[in-house]
């Protein structure tokens, strides 16, 4: 074909699109690799297209469902999840689709017509386990809220196997196919997983047990490549899922004159003599999407955080809140900084942590660049972290 377009099974096509360029997702997510956003055609006798593109790339789409079938034919649009990179294109389809209704939760469906003006005359509502049957192929409905919108569902191709996941099991990866010819899969995976999936936790277990009673023959979410081996995604999944973590420590600093610096490298010196897995972050220069990575199987975190203006560099105030907002599964923290007067980054960088669940092993805020007692102190408070991390 000259388009890139595949066939995943008898009468079913990837027909998304490939965003090559893109750099930023969300306004916040670092795209090293730009993003895909898959769209699926599903010819039965009745027709259906899950999900739609990110806006920009409706003719796109347009254009490779027409290589296939007329949008005139179109009986369905499942609307799995109602965030623009994936409905985006849906009033543009729908347009030039005109026997087309929209299918989706009932949360879904007030979402679409908020976003998208989806007339409510145009929209199928359906239920959890409801089926639709396109004839030869029948489309199952699985509820999958707060992964990660509430309105989020799964649809489920039983006589292919096929779960069409939308954001779960994705990867914000531009190229590939299929996920085992990916060779830094888990990696990506991993990464969106932490930036996206890792504050729902126990709703990701929930969907992961639902999904059990399926025979899952390939997995093709809404980003990255299809897995037609699932038990690679499933079981990385369900491993983060239950926050399985590594004897490993993650620290996310940030240093103006370079304390703070001598700080979280000593206590990184200690933790790896003391055989402890380590990633280093510094706020100036670190993609938040690989500290994202690293929090999804860190059992400890150590925040670096110097003074400024009597309270935490605006960097490491940032760096814990998005700690916080990520939830990850992290059981230990140290705070470590330095002062020029009256100090205040330790206080603040506490209060933050207050009610959040992780135990803060050690403190310290020492005045101006770290004495041969502070380097003392800061190697102790590493060997307890490291037993702490190992017990
Ligand atoms: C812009 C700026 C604002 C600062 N504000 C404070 C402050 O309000 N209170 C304080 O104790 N020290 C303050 N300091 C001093 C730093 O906290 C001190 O130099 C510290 O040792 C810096 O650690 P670092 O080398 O890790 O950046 C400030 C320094 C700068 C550059
Ligand atoms: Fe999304
Ligand atoms: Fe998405």
């Amino acid at each position: 074909m000259e388009r890139d377009i595949f066939r995943l099974a008898e009468n079913v096509y990837w027909v998304g699109v490939r965003d090559w360029n893109r750099r930023l997702f969300d306004a916040l997510i670092p795209l090293p690799k730009g993003t895909s956003y898959n769209a699926y055609l599903i010819l039965g006798g009745g027709k259906a297209l899950i999900d739609t593109v990110n806006p920009g790339f409706e003719k796109d789409l347009e254009e490779k469902i027409r290589v296939i079938t007329s949008l005139e034919e179109l009986d369905y649009i499942i609307m799995n999840h109602a965030e623009p990179d994936h409905a985006g294109a849906i009033p543009y389809i729908m347009e030039r689709a005109p026997k087309a209704k929209l299918v989706a939760t009932s949360r879904g469906a007030k979402m679409a017509q908020v976003y998208y003006h989806v007339p409510q005359e145009r929209i199928k509502v359906v239920r959890e386990n409801e089926a639709i049957s396109l004839g030869d192929k029948t489309l199952l409905f699985i509820e999958a809220p707060m992964l990660h919108w509430p309105e989020t569902m799964f649809t489920y191709l039983k006589e292919d196997g096929i779960l069409f996941s939308c954001d779960f099991f994705g990867a914000h990866l531009a190229g590939g196919v299929y996920s085992d010819e990916v060779e830094d899969l888990l990696v990506h995976a991993q990464r969106y997983w932490g930036e996206i999936m890792m504050p729902f936790r126990s709703m990701a277990q929930r969907a992961l047990e639902k999904i059990a009673r399926l025979d899952i023959r390939v997995i093709a979410p809404s980003h990255g490549p299809i897995h037609r081996k699932p038990e690679l995604i499933l079981d990385a999944y369900k491993r983060w899922a239950v926050g399985e973590t590594r004897q490993k420590a993650v620290i996310a600093y940030v240093s103006m004159w370079g304390s703070t610096d001598t700080m979280v490298k000593q206590i990184a010196e200690t933790l790896m003599a003391e055989g402890i897995e380590l990633a280093i972050h510094n706020l100036n220069v670190a993609d938040i999407g690989d500290l994202a990575k690293d929090l999804v199987d860190s059992k400890a975190i150590i925040l670096g955080a110097p003074t400024v203006l009597g309270g935490a560099h605006p960097l490491a105030v940032y760096a814990t809140y998005l700690f916080k907002a990520l939830r990850p599964p992290t059981e230990f923290a140290v705070i470590l900084g330095s002062y020029g007067w009256g100090g205040g980054a330790l206080r603040q960088i506490q209060e933050l942590l207050k009610d959040f669940e992780v135990e803060v092993v050690g403190a310290l805020e020492i005045n101006g660049p770290p004495t041969k007692e502070d380097i003392k102190k800061i190697v102790e408070l590493g060997k307890f972290l490291a037993s702490k991390i190992k017990s």
